[in-house]
């Protein structure tokens, strides 16, 4: 019987082999790209005092920005030390990575109160500070997700293994509440160009999933759907 070493940011685990499929990542950042352009759009479309609109949206609001917050959260802890350990000269894009994240954590961290606020107040000036914040993450995240494409993802697909990389998306299912479940897979699906959407549950979801997606999950993420965007939801391009 072998023991598996613990890995370590500069080796890779015993018996794991360099090199991932990284397109998820691909898939997670179009729905971030959308998910900060339609919040603003939907804040401030709002009717000042619908109290029950302004729940809805900010529900919504509350979801796709811990979604980032949980995304980020595990680049910062899986990804970014064994890049910079396996492959020494992309120290400085890390650096900035590392740097981004942090600029979007600051910004973040104004959406949140601000969120707090249009709740009690469902009023034009607190959509207007809330829609503001949250075009400014949409503008720093523009930024960061194009260079992470570009500079970083290339190089995670060639030294990270597959279950490293797959880690990093559990963490993201993991911290995210269950009620949230069918509207995170619902977004991943609709997130898939559409050549290759209607393959992607059979080759990306474990067959459990895929029944519950088909008798329970599917029908709450329309509902989602359907409240948040009672004119039909934008595609996630
Ligand atoms: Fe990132």
């Amino acid at each position: 019987m072998t023991t598996r070493l613990p890995s370590t940011s500069d080796s890779l685990p015993d018996g794991e082999a360099p090199g991932c499929d990284t397109s998820d990542i691909l898939i997670v950042h179009r729905i971030f790209r959308w998910g900060f352009r339609e919040m603003p759009r939907l804040v401030r479309d709002a009717t000042p005092g619908d109290l029950a609109r302004t729940t809805v949206v900010a529900d919504a609001v509350d979801l796709v920005t811990l979604g980032l917050h949980v995304h980020h959260e595990g680049e910062d802890a899986m990804l970014w030390d064994p890049i910079e350990a396996r492959r020494p000269s992309c120290a400085l894009t890390v650096g900035l990575m590392r740097e981004q994240h942090r600029h979007v954590a600051a910004l973040l961290g104004r959406v949140g109160p601000r969120v707090v606020d249009w709740r009690e107040r469902a009023d034009a000036d607190a959509a207007e500070a809330l829609a503001a914040a949250l075009d400014d993450v949409g503008v720093a995240l523009g930024v960061h997700l194009g260079q992470e494409e570009d500079e970083v993802v290339p190089v995670a697909a060639e030294v990270l293994s597959q279950r490293e990389w797959d880690a990093i998306g559990e963490h993201g299912r993991e911290s995210f509440p269950k009620d949230g479940i069918p509207i995170q897979l619902g977004l991943m699906i609709d997130a898939v160009p559409e050549a290759d959407r209607a393959d992607w549950p059979r080759e990306h979801l474990p067959a459990p999933i895929r029944l519950l997606w088909a008798i329970l999950l599917r029908r709450r993420y329309a509902a989602w759907q359907r409240a948040l965007f009672p004119e039909g939801m934008p595609a996630i391009a």
